[in-house]
């Protein structure tokens, strides 16, 4: 099958370009302005931006196990709605995946279920240290730092250093440190207001953990990814170790990523959501979200992820603090960015930067994050003049509610390419596309610092 998608504003590692894209199979072929060429399929997107396909590299997609609060086809059909063609997705599932054995079991699932293209993490424990030497076909390894949802824990300092020192796949940690928010906890026992929960899960416990874990990778030479950056002090504590780095030649380890809540909601919403916005890491101050503004603009952060994680709307409505932390967002989360382009916070080419090459670069994934020759067509048509309004009875996710219900977006996905097969369109998907599992070449060691 052969595509000609022509007239399109084309997002190119060079700039916004008015051009034409061949796609041939699974594979752009061609970028090219004066294209003459026979296709199966020609596409006039004249008037809209053609950009690649999100990779969100952290989700919880809750399968197997939790299947009541998402599963692999409602997660990954929301995915291809909202312009997400990748998606890394973590291991607190049920079971774990903390064993090669069951990282195959969900990477079976995948390839069965999923709509877009997919990898896995696996899960670190005290214990499984062989697991994580061993592992394979994952981007890499978890570590929560400090608890969340599900009971996967490392926090002893001895268990830390034998992952940073004794394994070799790049990883990535959830940070709150886990003593500050168990004694958080104890002095707000019995307060049912979940606005406590920024108190309990405050910015001490997030810049502990992410002090402890750039540490490690620093003294262990080890690539290392922070997840949702919540606060200004760690990005602080990102912007020293770039400065540190600029001194000498030394090639950067240390990569972070922000998501839309952090940017977009404080604490100044709990008021209007209530549980519905409890995450961890927790909400933090609109002095926070400008400091996470403007780390990415500045480069200290690099990715755009949604960490989403679905919990049914029944879980939510307990008193916290038996209320369940998560939200869903990958159907929202480009065009959640894309209004931000036409508010005139950013531009669409950091938009893709950090949704779509940095996480490609971030976990050494071939062959996407960018529209060229050669790479994976996958790829999203978006009109940016667009403007719906986010509603719970539309969401895809099976747990059917957004924390942006009732906010009017302009710049929303309309048409999304999964490895040249077309998987949305214009509300609907097509059941019978299936995605990929991505390949991970770990041996380029991110690439995501490099120019080109
Ligand atoms: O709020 C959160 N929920 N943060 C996490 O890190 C885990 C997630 C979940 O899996 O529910």
């Amino acid at each position: 099958m052969k595509t000609l998608i022509k007239n399109a504003q084309v997002v190119l590692p060079a700039g916004l370009v008015q051009t034409n894209v061949v796609v041939d199979g699974p594979r752009i072929a061609e970028v090219d302005a004066a294209i003459q060429t026979r296709a199966d399929e020609v596409i006039d997107a004249g008037g809209l931006h053609l950009l690649p396909g999100v990779i969100d590299d952290q989700v919880h997609f809750r399968e197997p196990g939790l299947a009541h609060k998402e599963d692999l086809r409602t997660a990954s059909r929301a995915c291809a709605k909202g312009g997400v063609t990748t998606f890394l997705e973590m291991p607190n599932t049920v079971p774990a995946a903390t064993t090669q054995r069951l990282l195959d079991d969900k990477r079976r699932l995948g390839a069965e279920k999923s709509s877009v293209n997919y990898g896995f993490y696996i899960g670190a424990t005290p214990h499984n240290i062989d697991e994580l030497r061993r592992a394979r076909n994952t981007p890499g390894i978890k570590i929560f730092i400090g608890s969340s949802t599900g009971d996967l824990l490392v926090d002893e300092q001895e268990a830390l250093e034998r992952i940073f020192a004794e394994t070799t796949l790049p990883i990535t940690a959830h940070c709150e440190d886990e003593a500050t928010v168990r004694a958080n906890a104890a002095r707000f026992a019995g307060v049912a207001d979940v606005a406590v929960h920024s108190q309990i899960r405050d910015v001490a416990a997030a810049t502990i953990a992410t002090r402890r874990a750039i540490d490690l990778a620093v003294r262990h030479r080890r690539r290392f990814h922070v997840l949702h950056v919540s606060t200004a002090a760690e990005a602080e504590l990102l912007g020293q170790y770039y400065a540190s780095l600029a001194a000498s030649s030394a090639r950067p380890l240390v990569t972070a990523e922000a998501c839309p809540h952090h940017l977009l909601l404080n604490v100044d919403d709990y008021w209007r959501l209530g549980t519905l916005a409890q995450m961890n890491p927790s909400l933090k101050t609109a002095d926070d979200n400008r400091a996470l503004w403007r780390a990415l603009a500045d480069g200290c952060i690099q990715v755009v992820a949604t960490d989403h994680a679905p919990h049914t709307l029944q879980e939510k409505a307990r008193p916290y603090p038996h209320s369940p932390s998560g939200m869903p967002n990958v159907e929202n989360s480009l065009a959640l960015m894309l209004n931000e382009v036409n508010r005139g916070r950013c531009t669409l080419q950091q938009v893709v930067r950090w949704m779509c090459d940095a996480p490609a670069r971030t976990w050494d994934i071939v062959g996407k994050g960018r529209i060229a020759p050669g790479y994976d067509a996958d790829l999203v048509l978006v009109d940016m003049n667009l403007a719906r309004t986010v509603r719970n009875e539309e969401q895809f996710a099976k747990c059917r509610w957004s924390a942006w219900h009732g906010a009017e977006l302009t710049g929303w996905p309309v048409r999304t390419w999964v490895r040249g097969q077309e998987a949305f369109r214009d509300g609907r998907i097509d059941e019978t596309v299936r995605g990929a599992e991505a390949q991970f070449d770990h041996a380029r060691g991110g690439s995501w610092a490099t120019a080109d």
